[in-house]
């Protein structure tokens, strides 16, 4: 049995604007995880980058807590010590997938490492079952666009790839927003005409990315279900979706649950000034950012 693995996992953006718990995106920035099992019992843990301060080796630290859960199903709860080691690139608590990152890179490094007992699809439901909704973790196993579902409790998800290629201008303020949080200012119902709203926005945004007709990315971006609940948690909000979008963005979103603000760009735009005009708004309020200029990651979890 092999006995060490490097896995490499993207972190994702879900929501996409309309799609509240359901639409998701990969994107090309990465944290790498190596898994080795050893002879000497219990967990090791080093970490570089994101999270080196405060991730600590603790059975329930989702990286090892996520590969037990396939460990002790495919190779009979045997006994192990194991020693991870990460270099993470995905910022924390910020709306761009880290712990759905290190839930998917525990799955499936176990996966790898016992033979691949389970498929993709079977990790998709493990990873939403700890996760709560599968839109984070659905883009981290198959990469590109993912249009996820329940349905009696199981989880499903579809994935595609836009007709044209798109750039993704992520700005991340040096504020942490817990989802928890995120999650609460949303209220339990709804207007109908809201939903409404939602349903035409989420369909348009489907449809612009498959037949790559992006003129409709800015309204196909809006949202009426969790932004506009959200905006006091990130001040300055309209602020920046409006620079974004004066800077040549087609629109600009929430990523996730925030405080990650991410605008949608033509590959010929100018995402250096997009990013800019961004973090300016930000700087505004008094909010200090950093960006990353990103596509889309295709390809999903892997071994590297
Ligand atoms: N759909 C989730 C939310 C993503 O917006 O709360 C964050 O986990």
């Amino acid at each position: 049995m092999m006995k060490k693995v490097t896995i490499q996992v993207p972190a994702t953006s879900a929501n996409c604007g309309p799609g509240f718990d359901t639409l998701g995106l990969a994107c090309t920035l990465y944290n790498e995880v190596t898994y080795e099992i050893t002879d000497t019992k219990g967990f090791q843990l080093s970490v570089t980058g994101e999270g080196a301060d405060y991730l600590k080796p603790f059975g329930r630290n989702l990286a090892f807590a996520s590969f037990l859960r396939v460990w002790n199903k495919a190779a009979n709860s045997q006994r192990i010590g194991l020693k991870v080691t990460m270099h993470n690139r995905i910022p924390m608590s910020r709306g761009l997938g880290s712990s759905s990152s290190a839930i998917v890179a525990g799955l499936y490094a176990a996966n790898c490492l016992c033979g691949n007992y389970y498929t993709k699809d079977e990790l998709l439901g493990i990873a939403t079952d700890i996760e709560g909704h599968p839109d984070n973790v659905a883009p981290a196993i198959y990469g590109g666009f993912t249009i996820s579902y329940m349905d009696n409790g199981k989880a499903h998800s579809l994935r595609l790839l836009p007709a044209r290629p798109l750039k993704f201008i992520a700005v991340v303020p040096d504020s942490k927003l817990p989802t928890v949080l995120a999650r609460q200012a949303i209220p339990a119902n709804i207007a109908h005409k809201d939903a409404v709203f939602n349903t035409s926005r989420a369909s348009l945004l489907v449809g612009a990315l498959l037949s790559g007709n992006y003129q409709y990315l800015g309204a196909a971006l809006e949202d009426k279900l969790h932004q506009p609940y959200r905006a006091h948690l990130i001040p300055g909000l309209g602020d920046v979706f409006a620079a974004a979008k004066e800077a040549g963005a087609y629109n600009a979103i929430i990523s996730g649950a925030g405080s990650t603000v991410m605008a949608y760009a033509a590959p010929e735009a100018d995402c250096q000034a997009i990013a800019e005009a961004m973090v300016r708004a930000f700087a505004a309020k008094g909010e200090h950012c950093v960006y990353h200029i990103l596509d889309l990651d295709t390809d999903g979890v892997k071994a590297i």
